[in-house]
C-alpha cells in the first residue's frame, strides 16, 4: 500500500515558493565559491538567504545534523558537514545541497560546482550527472512507475563506468522533507513496490542522482563509507561524486520541474535546461 502524499494546486502553488526561495540561496552560495573561501562562510551567506526569504533552514537540527547546508567537497557523496578547518581549493568540486521550508512546504534541490581550474574527467562527471537527471525528468511522466527514473539513472552513467550509491534516493517531498516514495538511481528489481507504483497527479517528489567516477563493489552500485560523524558519505575508493537534484509536481497537465537552475547559470556563465 503506498503512502504517497496527494497534494492540490494551493499546495503546489506553495512548493512552487519554497522552490523560489532554494534556487534564490543557491544563487548566492554560488556568487561566493571560489579557492580559499571557508566552508562555514558559504554555509552562512545559505542561511542569511534562506532566513532573508522568511523560511527556515530545515537540514538544521535535523535528526541532529549541524548545519543549513549540506557542503560535499570531491570524494564526499552527500551529506558533507561545513567544518571549520574546511576550506575550498583551486580543482575541487562542491555539491551545494539546500533545503528551505516556507510556510510549511519544503524546497529542495542541489546542484555541484566548480572551484576554479577542474580536471577534465571530473567536468565531464558533472556534465554527464546532470544529464542523467535530465534524462530522469523526460521518463518522468504521468504512468511511468518509479522504477523507471532509476534505470534510466543507472543505465545513462555506467555506459561511462561510473556507479550510482545503493544508500541514497530521490523522495517525496512537500510538508515533510522525506516522503513517499524512495526513487533509487538504480533499477529495483521487478517485485518491489516502487516498480508497480506510478507517477500520477497530485504527487511531488525529488529526482536526485549520485554518481562517482568509476565501478562500485556492485559494478554500478556502491556503497558509501561514512566518516565518523555518521553523516559525511564518501565514495569507498576516493573518486570524486557529483549530485545534482531537482523538484517536480505533478498536475493534471503533465509533470513540472519548479525547480531552477537559471538563476545560478547566470552567476556560473551556463545554460540551464530547467
Ligand atoms: N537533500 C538532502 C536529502 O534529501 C538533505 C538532507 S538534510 C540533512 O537527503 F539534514 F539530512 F542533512
Ligand atoms: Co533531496
Amino acid at each position: 500500500m503506498s503512502k504517497v502524499v496527494i497534494y492540490n494546486e494551493e499546495d503546489f502553488a506553495k512548493l512552487r515558493e519554497s522552490a523560489n526561495v532554494v534556487a534564490i540561496t543557491l544563487a548566492e552560495v554560488a556568487k561566493v565559491i571560489k579557492p580559499g573561501v571557508p566552508l562555514t562562510y558559504l554555509d552562512q551567506v545559505g542561511e542569511q538567504c534562506i532566513r532573508d526569504h522568511h523560511a527556515i533552514p530545515a537540514c538544521k537540527g535535523y535528526m541532529g545534523y549541524p548545519a543549513a547546508l549540506c557542503l560535499s567537497v570531491n570524494d564526499v557523496v552527500v551529506h558533507g558537514i561545513p567544518y571549520p578547518n574546511l576550506y575550498l581549493r583551486d580543482g575541487d568540486v562542491i555539491s551545494v545541497d539546500v533545503v528551505a521550508l516556507l510556510n510549511g512546504y519544503h524546497g529542495d534541490f542541489c546542484y555541484t560546482f566548480e572551484v576554479g581550474e577542474v580536471a577534465e574527467e571530473t567536468r565531464l562527471l558533472l556534465k554527464r550527472t546532470k544529464e542523467s537527471l535530465y534524462k530522469a525528468i523526460e521518463v518522468a511522466k504521468i504512468g511511468t512507475t518509479f522504477s523507471e527514473i532509476g534505470k534510466t539513472i543507472e543505465e545513462y552513467v555506467s555506459q561511462f563506468h561510473y556507479s550510482v550509491p545503493q544508500e541514497f534516493t530521490g523522495h517525496g517531498v512537500g510538508r515533510h522533507m522525506h516522503e513517499e516514495p524512495s526513487i533509487p538511481n538504480y533499477a529495483v528489481r521487478k517485485f518491489d513496490s516502487i516498480s508497480r507504483l506510478r507517477i500520477a497527479p497530485g504527487m511531488s517528489f525529488c529526482v536526485e542522482p549520485m554518481v562517482k567516477i568509476g565501478q562500485g563493489q556492485n559494478k554500478t552500485r556502491f556503497k558509501s563509507k561514512f566518516d565518523d560523524d555518521e553523516w559525511t558519505a564518501r565514495t569507498p575508493d576516493g573518486q570524486p561524486a557529483a549530485h545534482f537534484e531537482h523538484q517536480l509536481v505533478v498536475t493534471e497537465k503533465g509533470t513540472e520541474v519548479i525547480s531552477s537552475y537559471k538563476l545560478l547559470g547566470e552567476v556560473i556563465g551556463t545554460e540551464e535546461l530547467y
